[in-house]
């Protein structure tokens, strides 16, 4: 017997009015149909199926590799969706058949290993919850306590619309059955679809329906709209800072920290409050991050400090210290010890150890060494109009205030700038480079202007 797992995920969910497949919709950095398949997967079925139809190209493509896809062509209702997926399977006589709602983030593998074990003999097991608030979902139909049916909302009377218990999409099943069952569906309903949830009464009529309930009623929410979306990543969120504080990161107000799925945190990792670690970020311990970050796929090293900042493909050395306001922009490199400060832009830039640029500037296409000190106001000026030039700047360097650094261009270990200057060529090791016209001074100014007033007035 194998376990083979199928996710519906060909809707357009028109609900969402959103051009965007609706499983593509991301939560903390991943696509609805990644955490369904990651939760899927986690219990290791034998095989898993996704089904896609719209956007179905972007879809497969968003898709971990190992999964199978099967291409609704026309989306005409979830029990057609699993009728492709079986005529593209081949048999499943003799299999489990689990199948999955490609709009529902929450699911928990252990509440999915669970509905697998407690599946047994039976034709269908469906996972249910019992929700406050029902609307929208499959309502069960129980004839004392046996479960007799499903039927959706839109199809519902007063009465059944009443009942709290609620089917989520999420089934096991045996495979013999699912497919005499299928043969049965029609699409005499509300919506014109076939539905999945029909199955269940041709299985109660023929063999045993059982029903195994959520673990917790929070994981089973479907995403058909953006509020519901908001709320599941909500509960994410909730769960993913929750298991960063249980592995030993300190959050100053979790509430207002967004760490997608892929981050890792060291231990020790010190988060302070609107801080949003996205992509591949990695935090080592001891590190300060926040308030006020944003950090996508940027590596912040252990004892580093950053704050009111943001840094994309960056890569910050142990104990470096970035912002308050600064940007630091893809293949921004910072040694050990380094310093970006307040209004500081950096770009494909190296900043070796120890060095600085603490204020004002914008330093791209540069290499700068070790225990250099570039001043405030200092620009490297990479750009021709035409293309991007390097600068290089050497070891223990001293770049006077509002130097223009015109690339290509070189300063060389122990070299100093005069500031003001508009450097266009290379400054040798431990030589001034100084371009500045010289200084004016007019002695009794202000007098001789007040004296040129007061005759302009007698005029
Ligand atoms: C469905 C269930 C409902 C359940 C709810 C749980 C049916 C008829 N209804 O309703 O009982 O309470 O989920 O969240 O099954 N899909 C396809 N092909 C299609 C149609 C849908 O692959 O032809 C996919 C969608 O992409 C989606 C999933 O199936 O991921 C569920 O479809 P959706 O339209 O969201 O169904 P609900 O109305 O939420
Ligand atoms: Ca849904």
């Amino acid at each position: 017997m194998s376990v083979r797992a199928i996710v519906l995920a060909a809707g357009q969910g028109t609900r969402m009015k959103s051009p965007l497949p609706k499983v593509l919709h991301e939560i903390a950095g991943k696509p609805l149909v990644s955490w369904v398949v990651e939760a899927v997967a986690a219990i290791e079925p034998d095989e898993i199926t996704v089904v896609i139809g719209y956007g179905a190209e972007e879809v497969a493509a968003a898709l971990p590799a190992g999964v199978r896809t099967v291409h609704q062509a026309e989306q005409l209702g979830t029990g057609h969706a699993v009728m492709v997926a079986l005529a593209e399977l081949g048999s499943v006589d003799g299999d489990t058949v689990v199948v999955l709602p490609g709009d529902s983030p929450l699911f928990r593998p252990e509440t999915l290993r669970n509905l697998v074990e407690s599946h047994g003999g039976a034709s269908a097991t469906l996972l249910t919850a019992e929700l406050a608030d029902p609307t929208g979902y499959g309502r069960v139909l129980r004839e004392g306590e046996r479960v007799v049916g499903i039927v959706e909302e839109k199809d519902a009377d007063q009465g059944q619309r009443a009942v709290g218990e609620v089917a989520v999409s999420t089934y096991a099943f045996a495979g013999a059955a699912l497919s005499a069952a299928l043969r049965e569906v029609g699409s005499d309903n509300a919506q014109g679809e076939y539905y999945l949830t029909d199955v269940i009464a041709v299985m109660a009529r023929d063999g045993e329906v059982r029903a195994t309930p959520a673990a917790d009623a929070d994981e089973v929410l479907g995403v058909n709209s953006h509020d519901q979306l908001a709320a599941a990543a909500a509960t994410l969120r909730g769960r993913i800072n929750a298991h960063w504080m249980q592995a030993g990161v300190w959050m100053q107000d979790p509430e207002r920290t967004y760490i997608d799925a892929a981050v890792v945190l060291e231990p020790g990792a010190r988060i302070h409050a609107d801080v949003h670690l996205l992509g591949g970020t990695t935090v080592g311990a001891g590190a300060e991050v926040g308030p006020s970050v944003l950090a996508a796929d940027t590596t912040i090293g252990p004892e580093a400090r950053i704050w009111y900042s943001v840094a994309r493909g960056a890569e910050i050395g142990r104990g470096a210290e970035v912002g308050p306001y600064a940007s630091l922009r893809q293949e921004s490199v910072l040694a050990e010890k380094a310093k970006v400060g307040t209004f500081v832009e950096t770009k494909k830039t190296t900043i070796g150890s120890g060095s600085k640029v603490p204020h004002l500037s914008y330093v791209g296409d540069a290499t700068i060494g070790e225990g250099t000190n570039v001043g405030a106001g200092t620009i490297t000026c990479n750009y021709d109009g035409v293309r991007k030039h390097p600068t290089t700047i050497g070891d223990r360097v001293f770049v006077g205030s509002d130097t223009m650094l015109v690339a290509p261009v070189t300063l060389g270990d122990d070299s100093t700038t005069g500031a003001g200057s508009t450097i266009t060529k290379d400054v040798p090791p431990g030589a001034l480079g100084v371009e500045r016209s010289p200084q004016k001074v007019v002695p009794g100014y202000a007098a001789k202007r007040a004296r040129r007033a007061a005759r302009e007035d007698d005029e």
